[in-house]
């Protein structure tokens, strides 16, 4: 008898996990559930879905488990939701996963942890998180697959140069709308991305917030020559040693010379001194 009533519940509960959440619709391996103001993840996605999309939602949190047993997924659309909560293990086996949407949520802050476990990721949308401030430093050092970045119109103000010079495959960084601080480690951020051939997109919009002397000024343009003498012509610590040292040297060339004109001063006055008393002695 409890045999049968296992067998019968593990039946069900196959069956309704290959079934399509009533919400959503459902073909070739790829679930839509786009626009249906589901507050809760769809309880019976397939669990060979590759693609599934939730966009325009009112999730608040992904429950770890439940997307981390679509293993095959390679394409995940979570944009339009309210997604806020650490993500730091959201993301752990859904390893194959290409493509991941996040914009327009509620995300404030991205570390090594929240994308580490997705190496084949190539596109990663972070767009229009109006409470994003901050990308730490190596947050995408996993991810060297991708393609495209992009972060516009959330509140950065910083992002540090090793963070995008892990990525030797991207080929599109969005990064306008948001508050950057131009001091001299982000101005050496904009000469990577000339450097590098990245397509930056909106350029137009990319602009400085602070300092106050270039607020307001696009930063692939005015602010970068703005800064350019302040961060490129001045003397860091070595130069100060280099000209410490330069000036020891002709300090102590000076005392040499001095020293060695007193000896001659003095062997001169001797000898001459010498040659007198032997002239009167004469
Ligand atoms: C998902 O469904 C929405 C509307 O229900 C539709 O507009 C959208 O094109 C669909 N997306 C895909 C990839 O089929
Ligand atoms: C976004 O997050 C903030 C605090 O983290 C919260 O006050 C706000 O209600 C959230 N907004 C949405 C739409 O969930
Ligand atoms: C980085 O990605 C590899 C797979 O390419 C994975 O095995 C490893 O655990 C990841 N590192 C961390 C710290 O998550
Ligand atoms: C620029 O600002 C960032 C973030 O505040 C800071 O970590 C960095 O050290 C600053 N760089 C310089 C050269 O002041
Ligand atoms: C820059 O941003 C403004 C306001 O967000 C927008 O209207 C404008 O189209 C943007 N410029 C470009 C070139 O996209």
């Amino acid at each position: 008898m409890s045999v049968w009533m296992m067998l019968l519940l593990g039946m069900s509960w196959a069956a309704e996990s290959m079934s399509c959440p009533k919400e959503c619709t459902c073909q070739y391996l790829a679930v839509n559930c786009t626009g249906k103001q589901l507050e809760e993840f769809p309880a019976t996605v397939p669990l060979d879905t590759r693609q599934l999309i939730l966009a325009q939602n009112k999730l608040s949190y992904l429950p770890s488990i439940e997307l981390n047993f679509l293993s095959d997924l390679i394409y995940l659309d979570c944009s339009g939701n309210s997604l806020g909560e650490d993500l730091d293990f959201a993301f752990v086996s859904i390893v194959k996963l290409v493509y991941l949407d996040l914009s327009f949520n509620n995300l404030t802050l991205v570390t090594f942890g929240t994308f580490s476990q997705l190496s084949s990721l190539v596109v990663l949308k972070l767009s229009d998180n109006p409470g994003l401030v901050e990308i730490e430093k190596d947050s995408f050092a996993n991810n060297t697959w991708l393609r495209h970045l992009d972060v516009s119109r959330c509140s950065l103000t910083f992002i540090d140069t090793t963070t995008m010079k892990d990525l030797p495959n991207l080929r599109s960084l969005g990064l306008s709308g948001n508050p950057w601080f131009c001091n001299c480690s982000f101005m050496e951020l904009c000469s990577w991305m000339k450097d590098s051939g990245v397509t930056i997109l909106d350029t137009d919009n990319v602009t400085c917030y602070s300092p106050a002397f270039v607020h307001g000024l696009r930063m692939l343009a005015e602010a970068q020559e703005q800064l350019h003498y302040k961060c490129y012509i001045h003397f860091d610590h070595q130069d100060y040693l280099f000209l410490g040292l330069v000036g020891f040297c002709i300090f102590s060339a000076g005392i040499v010379l001095a020293w060695l004109l007193g000896v001659c001063a003095v062997i001169y006055a001797f000898l001459t001194g010498k040659g007198n008393e032997d002239e009167e002695a004469n």
